[in-house]
């Protein structure tokens, strides 16, 4: 009798999409909101047509088309990461089914409030003249539209506006004036608080100055809304079959050894010498670097001219991986996803340091931290919200078949390619699955013979499984 209602309470909700926990900080960690248990990023970045290719008036951005994300999602599956970056979206575009097929196998989405085109982002050489109502609608637009899904993992303020020490020299109060306002708009217009944080670049002249520029409390505690809430980093310095010193991911980890806010990799895969070997993923993941760092996204998930790609994509949607797949497939596979993700939190969270001069090192460098009022107009937006506001909401991924058709890097054709939706609380890990074999090991029904280290294909305990549809009733009548 039992296995009948719960057959029917499993069948009935089989087709519809299950929620990845929301994560929050704890210290300088990513926890599940949940069990607390750390979660180290195990991303990509994701921007099918380059930098360059964010056009609104096209009426696409990257998680616009849901045939294009079932076919990455079930792609990124298979390579085992949890986690997109995603640096120029349209926020008036519809992303549910995007975020929802992401959100069904366990990947979380890191959002760039910005975008390359006029008005959209902080401009680095004159900061004064781009932050206004205007910018910060825009910003506000992109809070809407992704506050509302469970992967939603974090937005970034800006990317790269600090790059050298002039830059260093203005850029950082207003950086630190978007983040507040930003966590000024959560606070009020979200049910949920969201991180935001900095992605930067690795220039050594300005990188620690940054991050204690924008870490730093006026406040006396880590309340100080201005204050970013991670700092990540593009770090480029691990090229080839290098070592920990070599690449210098020593220093950075002494460097940021006392972090108050998590720190990761918000890009890294220095992509000289081709192809590349991907050996800083063990030592990323290692003991040496996670009792710091947060894990980091590869630079990048689509080939694009600047020639990082893992997956090369034909316009007419076909695609055909490339062997920087398999490599970092198999890297990932040698990782023990216990460790990575299945702890606690550590337990010393360092209370974040206090602005003040004596905490910027180079001369130059921006040292006062009276930060830009609200610019006239954007008061209003915060208190009120914007109007009109984009909503996103999950929807049911009914298909999870992949129907482009993707060849492999020895250029077999993949047969039954598709997702594998994960259970309510499990994120995506590396599956043990060979980047050699010629038909995939995801199907779209859970694999009975799952990897021992768990994520794609686990089966859940009936319990588990039938908590998860409880808390799917609650997160489906919230919104409603
Ligand atoms: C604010 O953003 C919304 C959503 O993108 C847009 O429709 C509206 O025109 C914007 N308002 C201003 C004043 O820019
Ligand atoms: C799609 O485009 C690729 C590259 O141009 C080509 O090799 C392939 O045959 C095309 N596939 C289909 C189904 O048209
Ligand atoms: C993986 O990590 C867990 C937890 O730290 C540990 O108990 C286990 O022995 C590790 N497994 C391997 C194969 O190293
Ligand atoms: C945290 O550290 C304190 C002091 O070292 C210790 O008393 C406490 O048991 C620890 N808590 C956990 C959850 O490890
Ligand atoms: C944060 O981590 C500490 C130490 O492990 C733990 O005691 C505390 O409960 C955690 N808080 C949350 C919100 O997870
Ligand atoms: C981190 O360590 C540096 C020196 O290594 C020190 O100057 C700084 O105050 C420390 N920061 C915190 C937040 O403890
Ligand atoms: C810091 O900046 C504010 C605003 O620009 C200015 O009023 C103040 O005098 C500056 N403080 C110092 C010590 O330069
Ligand atoms: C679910 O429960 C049934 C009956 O107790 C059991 O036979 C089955 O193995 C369980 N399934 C899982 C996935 O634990």
């Amino acid at each position: 009798m039992f296995q009948s209602i719960q057959f029917a309470i499993l069948s009935l909700f089989v087709a519809t999409t299950f929620a990845v926990e929301t994560v929050v900080i704890n210290g300088s960690d990513f926890v599940n909101s949940v069990t607390g248990n750390r979660l180290q990023i195990l991303g990509v970045a994701y921007q099918p047509g380059g930098s360059s290719g964010y056009d609104p008036a096209s009426g696409v951005d990257p998680l616009s088309d849901g045939s294009v994300c079932l076919r990455d999602a079930a792609l990124m599956q298979r390579l085992g990461v949890n986690a997109i970056r995603v640096y120029n979206v349209d926020p008036d575009l519809n992303h549910d089914m995007c975020a929802s097929i992401f959100n069904a196998v366990g990947i979380y989405m890191l959002i760039d409030v910005n975008s390359p085109l006029a008005g959209q982002s902080i401009d680095r050489s004159a900061p004064w003249d781009s932050y206004d109502s205007s910018y910060l609608n825009r910003t506000f637009a992109v809070v809407e539209a992704f506050k509302s899904y469970p992967n939603t993992l974090l937005f970034f303020a800006g990317n790269e506006v600090v790059n050298d020490l002039p830059t260093g020299g203005t850029v950082p109060p207003y950086m630190r004036a978007v983040t507040r306002d930003l966590k000024h708009y959560i606070a009020k217009h979200s049910t949920r608080s969201i991180p935001v944080g900095y992605s930067a670049a690795d220039v050594r002249d300005v990188l620690l100055d940054t991050w204690n520029y924008l870490q730093c409390t006026t406040t006396g505690d880590d309340t100080d809304p201005s204050r970013v809430d991670l700092f990540a980093l593009n770090s480029y310095s691990w090229c080839g079959d290098s070592t920990y010193q070599t690449s210098t991911y020593d220093v950075l980890t002494a460097d940021f050894s006392n972090t108050s806010v998590p720190v990761f990799f918000s890009e890294y895969g220095c992509n000289q010498p081709s192809p590349r070997v991907f050996t800083e993923v063990p030592v990323l993941y290692g003991p040496l670097m996670t009792p710091v760092l947060s894990g980091g996204l590869v630079y990048e998930f689509t080939q694009e001219t600047s020639n990082y790609g893992l997956v090369n994509v034909n316009s007419n949607g076909s695609a055909e991986l490339l062997v920087d797949y398999d490599t970092l497939q198999k890297q990932f596979n040698t990782l023990n996803v216990t460790m990575l993700q299945g702890e606690k939190a550590a337990n010393t969270t360092v209370v974040a340091p206090t602005c003040a001069s004596s905490l910027i090192v180079n001369q130059g460098f921006a040292n006062n931290f009276t930060i830009p009022a609200v610019p006239s107009g954007a008061q209003d937006l915060i208190d009120n919200g914007i109007s009109p506001a984009p909503v996103g909401k999950l929807v049911t991924v009914t298909s999870t078949k992949v129907t482009q058709q993707v060849q492999q890097s020895n250029g077999q054709v993949m047969t039954g390619l598709a997702i594998t939706p994960l259970a309510d609380d499990e994120s995506n890990n590396p599956s043990g699955a060979s980047p050699s074999s010629s038909s995939t090991t995801t199907s779209s029904a859970p694999a009975a013979t799952t990897s021992k280290k768990g994520g794609a294909g686990n089966v859940k305990s009936n319990w588990s499984v039938l908590l998860g549809v409880v808390s799917l009733s609650v997160l489906y009548t919230s919104f409603i």
